[in-house]
């Protein structure tokens, strides 16, 4: 199916340091990377939605899920990043952190303190963002992580900015991404409104 006459495609020419790792040789623009990257990850989605897995909640789950999701376009899938971005957790703490948040995750699940499953899933998500500890998809996995934690715990998973549409607005949608991207920002500095808001809008 043609898709010319859907959005323009994103035609920047990737530079050299894009393509850092990148494994299908044909690729040379964005639009195409972004292809290539949400053919992967819809694979990724049914294989990761489709079957149980024992314990999410763990650094070795992390990675194999960030490997399936970008496991046919990037070398580096399933890899922590091992250098400095300008946001993030310093590279070296990321194991330490990874654990951090699975612990504070199992440990909300457990006790009764009256977190809803929502806002566990939602805190879930934006610690994945904040720590980003991949060289890049973070967000993408975060949003995936969020949506499986919700299907162990039968409840429906996030719209994420979509609506009653089909899709992932944060990708397609300047407005939808802007909305996305200011509620992370509360979220970093302790106001998750926004953020309990966006993901079920
Ligand atoms: N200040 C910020 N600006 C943009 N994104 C931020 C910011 N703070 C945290 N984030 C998070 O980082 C993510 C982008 O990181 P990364 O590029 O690794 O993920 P991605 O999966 O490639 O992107 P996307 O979320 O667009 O699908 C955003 O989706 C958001 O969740
Ligand atoms: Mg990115």
């Amino acid at each position: 199916m043609s898709d010319l006459f859907d959005t323009p495609p994103d035609s920047t020419e990737l530079s050299e340091e894009d393509k850092e790792g990148l494994i299908p040789g044909h690729i040379t623009f964005r639009h195409e990377l972004n292809a290539a990257e949400q053919a992967n990850i819809l694979d990724a989605r049914v294989w990761a939605l489709g079957r149980k897995h024992k314990n999410l909640l763990t650094e070795a789950f992390l990675k194999k899920l960030h490997k399936q999701m970008y496991g046919q376009v990037w070398k580096w899938a399933g890899q922590f990043r091992r250098k400095e971005l300008n946001i993030g957790v310093p590279y070296h703490q990321i194991p330490t952190e990874v654990k951090k948040m699975f612990d504070d995750v199992a440990y909300w699940l457990e006790q009764d303190n009256g977190l809803t499953h929502d806002e566990i899933a939602a805190q879930l998500h934006h610690r994945i963002t904040y720590i980003h500890p991949f060289p890049n998809g973070n967000g993408r996995l975060a949003r995936m992580m969020a949506d499986l934690l919700l299907e162990q715990l039968k409840c429906p998973p996030f719209t994420w900015g979509t609506g009653d549409h089909q899709g992932d607005a944060i990708l397609s949608d300047p407005a939808v991404r802007e909305r996305y991207v200011q509620a992370v920002k509360a979220a970093d500095g302790k106001n998750f409104e926004p953020l309990m808001g966006f993901v079920r809008s």
